[in-house]
C-alpha cells in the first residue's frame, strides 16, 4: 500500500484534549526507493511536481527511471518523456540494471516518449517557442498523459526544454500550466534539471526551483580521492521530511542510500 493509514482527528486522540492540530496525511506516491521513502515519511506527497536537480553523472535519470520501474510494478501507468537521450539508448543503458523489466515496457506500463520527435510531428521546429507553440506542448503533455492514464511522469530534461523557452515569466507560465494538468490527473512528476552557476541556486533559471512543490538535490563530492554522491530533500511541500545529507549508490538491484557521515576531509558541494 502506498499511503500510510489516516490519522485521527486530535480531538479522537486521548488526552489531546483537543489541542493537538490533526495530522491529516496527503496520499503519497511511494517512490519505491527504500531511502528516499523512508525519509519522505512514505513518498513523494501525489501530484506533486519535483525537480531532481544535480550536477553530471549524479543519477538523476537512473533515480528517475527507477521511481517509473517501480511504479509500473505497482500498475500505475508510467511515463518516460525523453530530451536529451534517445529512448532506445536509454532502455539499452536501464538494461544494465537488474532492477529494470523490460516486461513491463513490453505490456505499456511503462511508456517511453522521445520528445524530440514530438516536436516535429508538431511542427514545433523554431528554435525559440512561441507562446502559442509552448500552449501546444503542455496541451501534447497533458493528453499523454491523459491517454496513457500515467499516475507518474519523469521529464528528462526540464532544462533542454526551458533552452527553447528562455524566458523567465514564459518558464513559470509553462510550469504552472504543466503542473496544474498533472496535479488534476494525480500524476507525480520528476522534473530533471541541471543547477545553475550561481552558489546556492536549484537550477538553471532560478524560476523551476520556486514553482515546483519539492527539490531533490544531488551532487558530487570527493572524499579521499573517491568521488561519492549525495543526495539532500531541499523542500518538498505537504510533508515533513529530512533534511540530512545522504550518500548515494546506484547499484543493480536500485538506488541505496546511507546517512552521509561528516568528518574526514570532503570536497565539493551542490
Ligand atoms: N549497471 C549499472 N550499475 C551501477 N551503476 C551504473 C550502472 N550503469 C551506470 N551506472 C552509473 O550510473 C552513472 C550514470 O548515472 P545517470 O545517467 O543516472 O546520471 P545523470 O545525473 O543522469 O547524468 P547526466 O548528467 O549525464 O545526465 C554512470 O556514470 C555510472 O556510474
Ligand atoms: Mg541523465
Amino acid at each position: 500500500m502506498d499511503s500510510p493509514p489516516a490519522a485521527s482527528p486530535a480531538s479522537d486522540v486521548p488526552g489531546a484534549g483537543g489541542l493537538m492540530t490533526p495530522a491529516t496525511h496527503l496520499e503519497r506516491c511511494a517512490t519505491g526507493i527504500e531511502g528516499l521513502d523512508s525519509i519522505l515519511q512514505g513518498g513523494i506527497p501525489r501530484g506533486n511536481m519535483v525537480l531532481v536537480a544535480g550536477s553530471v553523472g549524479t543519477g538523476k535519470t537512473t533515480l528517475s527511471l527507477e521511481f517509473l520501474v517501480r511504479g509500473a510494478e505497482r500498475g500505475e501507468r508510467s511515463l518516460f518523456i525523453s530530451v536529451t537521450e534517445s529512448s532506445t539508448k536509454l532502455v539499452q543503458n536501464l538494461s544494465t540494471f537488474e532492477f529494470f523489466r523490460q516486461d513491463l515496457v513490453n505490456q505499456g506500463q511503462l511508456v517511453f516518449v522521445d520528445l524530440p520527435n514530438l516536436y516535429l510531428k508538431l511542427g514545433l521546429e523554431r528554435e525559440e517557442l512561441s507562446p502559442e507553440e509552448i500552449d501546444i506542448l503542455i496541451r501534447t503533455i497533458r493528453d499523454l498523459v491523459r491517454s496513457t492514464g500515467a499516475k507518474r511522469l519523469v521529464l528528462d530534461s526540464l532544462t533542454s526544454v526551458c533552452y527553447r523557452i528562455r524566458r523567465d515569466e514564459q518558464i513559470r507560465d509553462f510550469m504552472l500550466r504543466l503542473g496544474q494538468e498533472l496535479k488534476e490527473a494525480g500524476c507525480t512528476s520528476l522534473l530533471v534539471s541541471e543547477i545553475g552557476p550561481q552558489p546556492g541556486r536549484y537550477s538553471l533559471h532560478g524560476v523551476e526551483e520556486a514553482i515546483v512543490d519539492g527539490v531533490v538535490l544531488l551532487w558530487n563530492t570527493r572524499r579521499m580521492g573517491d568521488i561519492l554522491r549525495v543526495l539532500q530533500i531541499v523542500k518538498m511541500r505537504g510533508t515533513a521530511h529530512s533534511r540530512a545529507q545522504y550518500v548515494i549508490e546506484l547499484t543493480p538491484i536500485g538506488m541505496l542510500m546511507a546517512p552521509h557521515l561528516k568528518g574526514g576531509r570532503s570536497e565539493g558541494g551542490p
